[in-house]
């Protein structure tokens, strides 16, 4: 028996194959002695087979058979038999049938397992990122993988008909400005200088443009020294993508038919096209946030005029300073069941996004208002407020006073704690939609200048240059992000494909062109030789798939992924590399 001449994988066989001589190969998955007679569950990347040893195949096979454990990979030779009726596993796509073994062949045995393999136990993150090659082996994972896989390759095919070239791009580069911190790569043959891992290919896609590929696409990975988070790793993978001759709303359709492309492909799942779209300042609004959460159906009210006459001090009080507003936002359902400790609790909550306070008053189920500040309101303003907040009976009715930006997003906050406290959030109950129109700059109080809030190649959307010189705070970008469920799944712009606008952007941004030039002198260069206009977007691969499979974090789609603290603890990286390597570099590391 040879393991290469394997006959079929372990998902493979049905009654059809009954009394077929065999070869399966995988790794033992289980045994289970049954008075003298083992069943083991062979199992490999398709599925699970049980392979029965009876003592009636002979007393070597039986002997070795009884030294199988867990994990043993094994080659086995046998027939194929149909189960009895009563011993049939309805839940395995081989459960009609069992494999009568004749010849066992162990390929590698296995030592103790550090962590049984099974879906679903409490076992720490951290040890099962050590072992990952383990923990890579259990079903959940292998089927976030085959997942994965099947998006990528959706996403080629539908880019290849859509015309899209893959052009690969460097990964030892120069930095580009997205924002985070740059991994640096020492050169050897130029001591003291450095390469950039990429942040992303932003700035090589758009000289593509300018080299006339007009639709390019890359499976990419992005490297960023950031603050990690479930959603966030030092190495993530991007779907990059940039167009020549576009607006915003081609980009938008692009992108629109390529996920509901891959909802289809992969899940099954019909997605409505085209997608909502709502302005940077609408959505801060409304959900005080610019990745609304749309499965949530609250949203925040201003309710600054129907509160100009209350005798509410705090209300008063705020109304009267530049900027202050009353902004509300009904919490369903909380009237009769949430303590007064819950309401601290709230309080406390919005007191750490910034609040000074939470106010909230509870409609009763029989209609009446309930809270210690509700003497200060007459009823007429309460049944405002109701209708206003489209608030029911049993409903509270929370109301933050302070400066629009803290208001926002304090409610903002409240909105998903309190759909996340109910637990009704589904995550296949899939809410996408653009949020465009994002500002153009940010001010910067620590550094006294602005910055850019996408990039600073982002084409502000202006009629003409002077409307950016003399009020940049005001413009807004061409510049748009794509969310699901409130996770940022992707972020694009338009660019700016005018040298004299480029130039004016980076004196905005308080750089002067001697060191513009020093940072990205190719790309002022390359804008002179005709560039088109152009635009793309870039959506997070891990993101996606963590949002489609509703997993906790993407670690789960990244086959070897990081620690919060950015280590490696299968590979133990980083790590020291010798004294000659660091001389070859002409590094010399200080002592903490
Ligand atoms: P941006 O920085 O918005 O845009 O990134 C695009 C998308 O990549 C994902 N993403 C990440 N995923 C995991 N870990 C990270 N650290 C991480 N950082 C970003 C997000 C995000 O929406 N060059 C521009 C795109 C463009 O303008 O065309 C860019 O990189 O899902
Ligand atoms: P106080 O008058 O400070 O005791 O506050 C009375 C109630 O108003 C408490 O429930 C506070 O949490 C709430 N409150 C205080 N400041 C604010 C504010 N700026 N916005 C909303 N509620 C507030």
């Amino acid at each position: 028996m040879e393991f290469s001449k394997r006959t079929h994988h372990c998902a493979a066989l049905t009654v059809g194959d009954e009394n077929k001589k065999v070869i399966l190969c995988g790794w033992v998955d289980s045994v289970r002695d049954h008075g003298g007679v083992l069943f083991v569950d062979l199992r490999d990347r398709y599925g699970r087979t049980q392979i029965v040893f009876n003592p009636e195949a002979g007393k070597e096979i039986t002997e070795s058979a009884e030294k199988l454990r867990s994990e043993f990979v094994i080659c086995i030779e046998g027939e194929v038999k149909k189960r009895s009726q009563e011993t049939i596993n309805s839940k395995l796509k081989t459960g009609e049938i069992e494999v009568f073994a004749k010849d066992l062949e162990v390929l590698s045995t296995c030592e103790p397992l550090p962590f049984p393999l099974e879906d679903n136990l409490d076992v720490s993150e951290n040890l099962r990122l050590k072992y990952r090659f383990l923990d890579l082996r259990r079903a959940s994972f292998q089927k976030n993988f085959i997942f994965r896989h099947k998006v990528v390759r959706s996403v080629r095919n539908y880019l290849d008909t859509e015309g899209f070239l893959e052009i690969e791009t460097p990964y030892l580069t120069k930095s580009t400005p997205e924002g985070a911190r740059d991994y640096l790569v020492p050169s050897r043959v130029h001591n003291g200088k450095f390469y950039a891992l990429p942040q992303s290919p932003q700035l090589f896609k758009q000289i593509l443009m300018i080299s006339g590929y007009e639709r390019y696409f890359q499976v990419v990975r992005c490297f960023r020294d950031e603050d990690l988070r479930a959603d966030r790793q030092p190495e993530h993978t991007q779907i990059d993508m940039e167009l020549s001759f576009v607006d915003e709303d081609v980009i938008h359709d692009v992108i629109e038919r390529m996920i509901q492309k891959i909802f289809k492909d992969c899940l099954d799942v019909d997605i409505t096209i085209p997608f909502q779209r709502i302005n940077y300042e609408e959505a801060m609004n409304l959900y005080g946030s610019d990745k609304p959460d749309l499965r949530i159906p609250e949203v925040i009210h201003n309710l600054s005029g129907i509160s100009k006459d209350v005798s509410f001090n705090v209300f008063k009080k705020v109304l009267s300073i530049e900027e202050g507003v009353i902004y509300g936002l009904c919490g369903s359902g909380l009237a009769e069941s949430a303590s007064i400790k819950d309401m601290n609790d709230l309080t406390a909550f919005a007191i750490s996004f910034g609040a000074k306070g939470l106010a909230w008053i509870r409609i009763m189920n029989d209609g009446s208002f309930k809270s210690p500040i509700v003497k200060f309101f007459d009823e007429a303003t309460l049944k405002k407020y109701q209708e206003e907040l489209q608030a029911k009976c049993g409903d509270v009715m929370f109301f933050v006073a302070d400066i629009k930006k803290v208001a926002r997003n304090v409610l903002g906050a409240l909105r998903l704690k309190l759909a996340k406290d109910k637990g009704t959030l589904q995550y296949n109950d899939y809410k996408l939609l653009w949020v465009n129109k994002f500002p153009l700059l940010e001010w910067s109080e620590d550094e006294k200048r602005y910055s850019a809030v996408h990039h600073p190649f982002t084409m502000p959307d202006i009629k003409n240059i002077d409307e950016l010189i003399n009020d940049p705070a005001s413009v807004t970008a061409k510049a748009y992000d794509l969310v699901l469920n409130g996770t940022e799944l992707g972020g694009g712009s338009i660019r700016i494909h005018d040298t004299k606008l480029q130039e004016e952007m980076f004196k905005i941004l308080g750089m002067d062109i001697e060191s513009a030039r020093i940072k990205f002198g190719f790309l002022l260069d390359a804008l002179k030789f005709g560039a088109p206009p152009h635009g793309g977007i870039a959506i997070g691969l891990d993101r996606l798939i963590m949002l489609l499979l509703g997993l906790g974090s993407i670690r789960e789609t990244i086959a070897f992924p990081k620690t919060q603290k950015a280590t490696c603890l299968m590979t133990e990286s980083p790590s020291d590399v010798s004294e000659k390597q660091l001389k070859e570099l002409g590094i010399c590391i200080e002592e903490e």
